[in-house]
């Protein structure tokens, strides 16, 4: 895998962004002051969350990376920056002015620049839904960096809040842009909404888990950032150029979330199976490391929680939303078929009498089911690399994906009871075992003992093989 912490040296064509404006953007905002005024009253609610509900621990200052500009590549600079002055700001990707749709019943239309009339609704829909994620992370996270296992890690879990805080902003702008009043009202209930909230709480069931400890956090930004990719992956080939363009540049944020993901894991791993042969035993509790069947267990949650927010395997809005041009497929250019897809089929798993059957469905009704299956292959790339740590330890032992229908909520499994081999049982409590209980959670709690030294690490956990941007991994990545 790319080392995506690092930035290349710019090349090709670069559109700037303006830093000189209080709100940075390369859309020239100053260009419309209306949006320009309501944008500037929405910037210090922003703060004023990020104040409350952000990072809680006080730093002086980060080694973080802005974007810059929207070009191929060179779009990031890293500089240390206190957290609450980090540029949040509105950055698209190039308009390419030949752009059209390029699916559903509009198909071959050039790619629309308004919100069109008929999906206004929709859209805005497809917005929110988007943008409520964004700071529900941050508030599931806050209190992470209390117990962070090592300043790189604090640095990297800043630098996923962060974005995701200019996420917001992203979803925020095309509201502000383009829905009028209604769209102004809905970006300050994003700001309403939290985590957790019992009045008023995130739109989605994952974003309202709280993050209660390091392993939950690599796995959240494993499996459930990696759903965000996908979610985005669908409405950068809307027909909606400014939703399309948010959403092209955002996944090349998102990068980085997935390699925190990726590689937290896979050093977490490392740990487990030195700790393992070190001292000849599957417990290693009692040697400071987290146990590979507690790890398991910890997936296993994330996974299907993960799943559960692509929704039911058939759906009839996402037909809708397909024909209509506003969410594609993932990768929907490279797909070789016609891009409309009304007459094509396919298969979709049903419980009928106890066993695991699959139901014919048109195609079009089972887009989100598609969109799953493309996520669960990523996801099995990411358990390989793990794998691969435990086989170069020479530990037997594997981890390895539940099945699809594991401890389900949604869709088609949900109600009943699968076990991660997908075998249908009457035995919730046997399902119940394959995922971490209290005990579970507050031993690996436990072990979320903060170093905060440079270049210290914490003893479940092996230091990364490089730092951020070419410095040293022992770098202050942040101070106090
Ligand atoms: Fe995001
Ligand atoms: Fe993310």
């Amino acid at each position: 895998m790319a080392e995506i912490a690092d930035a290349p040296a710019p090349q090709g064509p670069l559109s700037r962004i303006d830093y000189t404006e209080r709100i940075p953007n390369n859309v020239n905002l100053s260009g419309d002051r209306r949006l320009q005024r309501a944008l500037e009253g929405w910037q210090p609610k922003f703060l004023d969350w990020w104040k409350t509900l952000g990072p809680s621990i006080p730093t002086h200052d980060v080694y973080l990376r802005t974007a810059i500009a929207v070009g191929r590549d060179g779009w990031a600079h890293f500089d240390r920056v206190p957290m609450e002055q980090y540029r949040w700001g509105i950055f698209l990707a190039e308009r390419d002015p030949d752009r059209q749709v390029n699916f559903g019943r509009h198909k071959g239309e050039p790619a629309w620049q308004e919100v069109p009339g008929e999906y206004r609704s929709e859209l805005r829909r497809l917005i929110v839904i988007q943008g409520d994620t964004e700071p529900a992370s941050v508030e599931q996270q806050r209190h992470l960096g209390m117990t962070a296992p090592s300043l790189y890690d604090m640095r990297n879990l800043f630098q996923v809040n962060v974005e995701e805080g200019r996420h917001l902003w992203a979803m925020v702008y095309l509201l502000h842009a383009h829905f009028g009043r209604d769209g102004r009202e809905e970006a300050e209930e994003l700001l309403k909404r939290n985590s957790g909230d019992y009045d008023s709480p995130r739109i989605l069931g994952a974003f309202n888990e709280e993050t209660t400890d390091w392993l939950s956090f690599f796995m959240f930004t494993y499996f459930t950032d990696r759903d965000g990719k996908y979610q985005l992956g669908t409405l950068k080939e809307s027909g909606f150029d400014p939703l399309a363009r948010t959403c092209q540049f955002m996944l090349k944020e998102e990068a980085h979330h997935m390699f925190v993901g990726t590689t937290g894991v896979q050093r977490t791993v490392q740990r487990t199976a030195e700790l393992m042969k070190q001292h000849d035993t599957d417990d290693i509790w009692a040697h400071g490391g987290i146990p590979l069947s507690v790890i398991q267990k910890y997936l296993n949650f994330q996974y299907s929680v993960s799943m559960d927010l692509f929704g039911s395997e058939t759906s009839s809005n996402v037909a809708a939303y397909y024909a209509a041009g506003l969410k594609g497929r993932w990768m929907e250019t490279r797909r070789d078929d016609d891009h409309v897809l009304t007459d094509a089929t396919t298969q979709v798993p049903v419980i009928r009498d106890g066993r695991i059957v699959n139901e014919t469905v048109p195609l079009l009704t089972a887009l989100n089911l598609d969109l799953r299956n493309e996520y669960a292959a990523d996801c099995a790339t990411g358990v390989k690399r793990w794998n691969a740590e435990l086989e170069k330890a020479g530990v037997d032992a594997r981890l390895y994906l539940p099945h699809e229908g594991f401890n389900r909520r949604v869709g088609a499994f949900s109600g009943h009871h699968v076990l991660p081999d997908g075998t249908i049982t009457d035995d919730a409590a046997a399902v119940a075992a394959c995922l971490p209980t209290d005990e579970d959670r507050a031993r690996v709690a436990g072990l979320m003992v903060p170093h905060h030294e440079p270049g210290d690490f914490a003893g479940w956990i092996s230091p990364p093989a490089h730092g951020i941007n070419d410095l040293p991994v022992e770098y202050d990545y942040v101070r106090f």
